[in-house]
């Protein structure tokens, strides 16, 4: 499954850009699902239903959301009424709508940081519980984690790592190179970013689980200091990447 994800849309100027070439982009790249993450897509906050019913016009299968889906009062029954458009699954019970949605045999989740963002649920257990939840039979599972800070993004794809098939992180508006492919996908590791060596390495186990055990217990957790090796990597990584800027 070929899966096309757009965040953010801001404004009408990134609803014009969805307009002129999403087709195109589905079509030259045989698409088969299309997401964006539209909480800013109605004047740069929130997004209203005529807006989210012009996106799913424009040939986008699921929006997803964030911290701004409250900006604007009439999504709220929208919200009830349209799986298809998610929020944050972690706010509090008895918000409208739900973080969770399968379209063509993918599962796609909405879940909210909490470093530097309004007060919600945890996370970690919300995703727990929406994952127990899941037939085994969809086994594409994609992800939109909406946060602040790059480091609670890569702790949840730790979290995640091997019962998710993607972690994606939005908010922030600003395109960071921060991706990667976990171990559990037998594939390459990439990091670029220096914000924590210790949470990229993952050849130790205790570098890997600290920093979302942390958050998600809410109680002091042993963190191992990244190995010589791993810390001289990721300087190397970093500074090939200021290299080519
Ligand atoms: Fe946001």
């Amino acid at each position: 499954m070929r899966i096309l994800f757009i965040g953010d849309i801001f404004g009408s100027p990134g609803r014009r850009i969805v307009a002129d070439h999403l087709q195109d982009i589905v079509k030259a790249q045989g698409i088969d699902l299309a997401i964006a993450n539209a909480e800013n897509s109605a004047g740069g906050f929130g997004v209203t239903p005529a807006i989210a019913e012009d996106l799913f016009g424009l040939g986008l299968d699921v929006l997803t959301s964030g911290n701004h889906i409250w900006d604007k009062r009439e999504i709220y029954d929208y919200l009830g009424r349209t799986p298809r458009l998610l929020r944050p699954h972690n706010y509090p019970p008895g918000s409208p709508g739900s973080g969770c949605v399968i379209v063509k045999q993918c599962a796609i989740l909405n879940l909210q940081g909490r470093t530097y963002m309004p007060n919600t649920d945890c996370p970690f257990r919300a995703a727990d519980q929406l994952l127990a939840e899941l037939a085994p039979a969809v086994k594409v599972r994609f992800v939109d984690f909406h946060a602040e800070v790059t480091s609670e993004k890569i702790a949840m794809g730790w979290y995640l790592d091997g019962r998710v098939s993607a972690v994606i992180g939005t908010h922030t508006h600003v395109p960071r190179t921060a991706e990667r492919r976990q171990p559990s996908a037998g594939i390459r590791f990439r990091a670029i970013e220096m914000d924590d060596p210790a949470s990229r390495d993952f050849t130790n186990k205790a570098s890997r689980s600290g920093p979302w055990r942390q958050r998600r217990v809410r109680s002091p957790a042993k963190l191992a200091a990244p190995t010589s090796a791993t810390w001289r990597r990721s300087l190397n990584q970093a500074t090939r990447f200021a290299g080519g800027v």
